[in-house]
């Protein structure tokens, strides 16, 4: 395995989250099922609970929401930073182009920026915004963990492998991407100090 790939792996979970009350992190690593989906309506009501204190530091997972992938992230202190000095390379760097891509509980500026109610904690919708691949983690700047598939500049983020969407720390599309807009998210809020509850 190289060590790219390995990386990778270390660094993206699939966890399986379920309804309220029906929570398997850190310790359940599963693949992602999509056959298992109960109906529309009952999907569109769901919500999902989940204790993003069971992300291990820099780790990302990936649980269900209304039958959609979500990313979980725990940022870092210096995942963190990566947020910020590159706005210039941002389609939407405040989240404003679409309904999908603001939150109510959006409501400063920071949260804007982070795009999380806590900035340690990203929760965003795991599909790209051109036709809906799910982007791969590729955390660490610059381009000698992640090759030709990142720019030379490239501050952190997402790579889409379908068509060469890119987005940051942030889940922020980055310009020349073919998709259009950022990463949507999702109602949420914090049930204790690690608990949320999406939807
Ligand atoms: S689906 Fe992501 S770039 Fe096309």
């Amino acid at each position: 395995m190289t060590d790219q790939a390995d990386q990778s792996r270390r660094n993206f979970l699939y966890v399986a989250a379920g309804g309220m009350g029906a929570v398997a992190a850190g310790a359940a690593v599963v693949p992602f099922v999509a056959s298992m989906m109960p109906a529309a309506d009952t999907l569109a009501a769901a919500k999902t609970e989940f204790d993003v204190g069971t992300v291990e530091p820099g780790q990302l997972v990936v649980i269900q929401w209304q039958g959609k992938p979500v990313f979980v992230v725990h940022r870092t202190e210096a995942l963190l930073k990566q947020v910020d000095g590159h706005d210039e390379m941002l389609k939407d760097p405040n989240s404003e182009a679409i309904p999908e891509v603001q939150a109510e509980w959006m409501d400063t500026p920071e949260k804007r920026k982070y795009r999380a109610i806590k900035p340690e904690y990203l929760i965003v919708v795991a599909s790209c915004t051109h036709l809906g691949c799910i982007p791969l983690f590729k955390p660490t700047p610059g381009r000698k963990d992640w090759g030709d598939s990142v720019p030379e500049d490239w501050p952190g983020g997402w790579h889409c492998p379908c068509h060469g969407s890119l987005y940051d720390i942030s889940a922020r599309v980055i310009k020349g991407s073919p998709a259009p807009h950022n990463l949507h998210v999702m109602p949420y809020k914090y049930l204790s100090d690690t608990k949320v509850v999406i939807g």
